[in-house]
């Protein structure tokens, strides 16, 4: 019997969100409860409408869509238009959303949620800045015991950072978040560049998309070959780390991945190294082991899934 997860997802579409959003909706073992924006990649004003985007992309126009966090709990925003485009879609234009957001701002959504479902019973997919999170977490502390698991794309160790040396974004543009989130006592799987610099979007990957012959694929294809230049430029490959995907293939097959339980801390006071996610990935300190950190996955086995599961639009 296939697990059926409740599901948050908290994002800030970008094209990978983007695909994890699609990856969450065409996968029957996911019931998504609600899709929360965040500013990220792309102001809030621009990550809720391509949520709807996605959603009305998917024919899936009954989905719950609530508004979140404009700005850091602390920081000044910082978005990444330089990567994902000025819409944060870029690569293909889809009409401008019709359906509604809902009147709850998504921080009050997800509190609500948590506390009126069975406890351990709530997963939180988080695509980007722990923001929202962050809000939940200071608004509702008691509720951390009621969550079943956050799983999030974030931080780096041997990957080292992508918007500093140091710092991974989406842990970067809000490190006060992502200290409550680490702090909270919340069980963590933590999906860090160490895994998605794994998950490239080669050429051979994004075209085996194109191919499935939809509008899904082929949107999916023009995003990511938009969406890769970047990182392929940085470094070189061919193509570039489909980040966001990875957090919802490990609910849909966790098999597929490999890390260890560590400590991991986050860096909230030195300029220098703000946002980095200090992995005890050697087990140097005796500090409280708080989340699984990924480094490994069968990415075959995830393009395979993804493209299994994106046939499921026509
Ligand atoms: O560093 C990669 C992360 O930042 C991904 O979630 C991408 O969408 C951006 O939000
Ligand atoms: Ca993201």
């Amino acid at each position: 019997m296939t697990e059926t997860h409740n599901v948050i997802i908290d994002t800030d579409p970008g094209q990978d969100d983007a695909i994890a959003i699609l990856l969450a909706l065409a996968s029957p073992e996911i019931n998504v409860l609600g899709i929360t924006a965040v500013a990220g990649n792309v102001p809030l004003g621009l990550t809720q409408n391509n949520i709807r985007k996605v959603c009305e992309l998917a024919g899936r126009t009954n989905t719950k869509v609530f508004v979140g966090s404009d700005r850091p709990m602390k920081r000044s925003l910082i978005t990444a238009e330089y990567v994902h485009g000025e819409t944060g879609l870029n690569g293909a234009p889809l009409p401008e959303p019709t359906m509604p957001v809902q009147d709850q701002h998504a921080v009050d959504f997800i509190i609500e949620t948590i506390q009126r479902l069975p406890e351990k019973s709530v997963t939180l997919c988080t695509l980007g800045p722990l923001t929202n999170l962050g809000n939940v977490l200071e608004k509702a502390p008691e509720l951390a015991p009621r969550i079943k698991e956050v799983v999030m794309m974030g931080g780096g160790l041997f990957e080292g950072g992508n918007v500093t040396p140091a710092a991974e974004f989406n842990i970067f543009v809000d490190p006060d978040a992502a200290q409550l989130v680490f702090k909270a006592g919340i069980p963590l799987v933590v999906m860090p560049l160490d895994v998605t610099h794994k998950a490239l979007t080669t050429k051979a990957r994004t075209e085996a998309i194109r191919s499935l012959g939809t509008q899904v694929g082929k949107v999916s294809a023009d995003w990511l070959n938009f969406f890769e230049r970047f990182d392929e430029d940085k470094y070189g490959t061919d193509g570039g780390p489909l980040h966001d995907p990875n957090v919802i293939a490990y609910l849909l097959n966790p098999g597929l991945y490999s890390g260890r339980h560590i400590n991991v801390e986050i860096e909230t006071q030195c300029e220098l190294t703000m946002g980095m996610t200090v992995a005890d990935y050697w087990g140097v300190t005796n500090r409280a082991k708080n989340a699984i950190w990924v480094t490994d996955v069968d990415a075959d086995g995830l393009f395979d899934l993804l493209l299994e599961r994106l046939a499921y639009f026509r």
